[in-house]
C-alpha cells in the first residue's frame, strides 16, 4: 500500500522574512556603529594635528627712532593707536572706544577748551570722538559724554635697546601722567 506522505511546503515568505529583516537589521546597525567609531577616531585625531594655541597679534610694536616720529600726534591705524610726540617726550592712547571697541577719531577742536580733570585745569587743542555712539574723551582720554564706560587706555613706551627704536607695549596698560623722555 503506498503511503501517501504529506508533502513538505516549501517555507513561506513569511516564515522565513522576519529573522532574515532582523539580521539585516542588526548588521545594519553594526555598522553604523562601526562608521560612528571610525567618525569619532578620525575626529580626535584631526584634533590632534592642531594646536591648541589662541594666536594674538604681538603686543610690543617697534615704530621707528624718535627722531623720526613726526612733530604731534601720528595714528597707527591697524594698531588703532595714536602716539604723541612734544619734543623729547612721547606717550601712547589707544584709540579702542571703551564702550563697544569703536576707533576714535582724534578730533582737534577750534579754540582750545578750558576743563577740568581731576581737580586740575587744563587747556586742551583737541580731543577724542567715537562715530558709532556718541562717546567723547578730552585730550588724555578721559570720558566725559556718551556711553563710554572709562578712560581710553595708555600703554607704556620704551626704547628699544637693540635698535634704540620706539616701543609700544600694549600689553602694559600705564596711568595718564606716564610719559617717556629720550
Ligand atoms: S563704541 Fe564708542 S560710543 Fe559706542
Amino acid at each position: 500500500m503506498k503511503l501517501l506522505q504529506k508533502k513538505k511546503s516549501p517555507p513561506t515568505a513569511a516564515g522565513h522574512g522576519q529573522p532574515e529583516t532582523r539580521r539585516a537589521f542588526l548588521q545594519k546597525l553594526g555598522l553604523g556603529s562601526m562608521l560612528a567609531g571610525l567618525a569619532g577616531f578620525g575626529w580626535q585625531s584631526f584634533r590632534a594635528l592642531i594646536p591648541n594655541v589662541l594666536y594674538e597679534p604681538p603686543q610690543k610694536l617697534k615704530i621707528g627712532l624718535p627722531a623720526q616720529l613726526a612733530e604731534g600726534v601720528t595714528f597707527f591705524e591697524d594698531e588703532r593707536l595714536y602716539v604723541f610726540k612734544e619734543g623729547r617726550t612721547f606717550y601712547a592712547i589707544s584709540a579702542a572706544c571703551t564702550h563697544l571697541g569703536c576707533t576714535v577719531k582724534y578730533t582737534r577742536l577750534n579754540q582750545p577748551k578750558q576743563v577740568e580733570i581731576g581737580g586740575e585745569k587744563k587747556t586742551v587743542p583737541f580731543e577724542f570722538h567715537c562715530p558709532c555712539h556718541g562717546s567723547k574723551f578730552y585730550a588724555e582720554g578721559t570720558n566725559y559724554a556718551g556711553p563710554a564706560p572709562r578712560p581710553l587706555q595708555w600703554y607704556k613706551l620704551e626704547v628699544s635697546p637693540d635698535d634704540g627704536q620706539l616701543v609700544v607695549d600694549m600689553g602694559s596698560e600705564v596711568g595718564q601722567n606716564f610719559r617717556l623722555t629720550v
